[in-house]
């Protein structure tokens, strides 16, 4: 039975889509099968896919949504398989269109169970299923947290990520408590670490000191570099784009730990 794993945090642009696609990949490298889900109405995830038009996509996760809400049978085939460098790697995209089923969710039955619904179908198939959240920790981010055995929170060592960290994991414990009971934390992640920085240095130890005996923190960090910004925008991953980079060494590394930890 394949791992769900949500990429989660609150605070936008810290490398969730990143690590999200990244991470699949590095795991996929290994010969692990592995399925993105972009669960983001802003689609980054399915332009990095290399779908420059989500919102002219025959299916995404939010037609599948609006299925599960009104209890109609989901398409045939709704996953996307792509094959880079011989290595297969799957997805299922996302539009806009997932903002207005976020709305409606709120008058839905269980409604924070609507995406487990959708993966419960595919877990059998996969070792891995990522799902890349949005930046808010709205009924989306709940529904991740309710489908998923595992969260993983990329966080840019900076003051104001460590006082969102504090809101995030209390609404993971919530959701653990009061609908999740089997959910874990597989770690914090540092992204976008930029090692000669005294900030950077700062701000990882108090996290560290903070957090880190009541919650995994990653030893591996995900370097800055530029070379990263440049992948996405050639839809490719840091290990196609460039093999040699530390950051690809570095998802490499965490696909290692994450593999390690089970
Ligand atoms: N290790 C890195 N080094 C340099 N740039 C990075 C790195 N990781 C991510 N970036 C860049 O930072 C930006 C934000 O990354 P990303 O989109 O993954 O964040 P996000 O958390 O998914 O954002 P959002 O909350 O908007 O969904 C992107 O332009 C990405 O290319
Ligand atoms: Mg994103």
């Amino acid at each position: 039975m394949g791992k769900i794993i949500a990429i989660v945090n609150q605070k936008g642009g810290v490398g969730k889509t990143t690590t999200t696609m990244n991470l699949g990949y590095a795991l996929a490298e290994k010969g692990k099968k592995v399925l993105l889900v972009d669960f983001d109405p802003q689609s980054s995830l399915t332009i990095c896919m290399g779908y420059d038009d989500p919102d002219g996509l025959p299916c995404t996760i939010a037609i599948l949504m609006q299925h599960m809400m009104e209890d109609t049978e989901l398409p045939k085939e709704y996953v996307f398989h792509q094959q880079r460098n011989g290595i297969s790697l799957d997805c299922i995209p996302c539009c806009l269109e997932l903002s207005a089923i976020e709305v409606s969710l709120v008058n839905t039955v269980c409604r924070e169970s609507i995406l487990k619904g959708i993966l419960q179908e595919q877990k059998h198939k996969y070792d891995y299923i990522i799902v890349d959240c949005s930046p808010s920790l709205g009924m989306l981010t709940i529904n991740a947290l309710a489908a998923a055995q595992s969260v993983i929170i990329p966080v840019t060592p900076e003051y104001l990520s460590a006082k969102g960290l504090e809101i995030l994991l209390k609404n993971i414990l919530r959701v653990k408590r009061k609908i999740n009971p089997s959910l874990e934390i597989e770690g914090i992640l540092f992204t976008m670490y930029k090692e000669r920085m005294r900030l950077t240095q700062t701000v990882e130890e108090i996290i560290r000191n903070t957090y880190e005996k009541e919650v995994p923190v990653f030893s591996v960090r995900i370097p800055c570099s530029i070379k990263v910004g440049e992948s996405t925008l050639q839809s490719q991953t840091i290990m196609q784009y460039a093999a040699s980079n530390k950051a690809a060494a570095a998802y490499q590394e965490l696909a290692r730990e994450v593999v390690n930890h089970e």
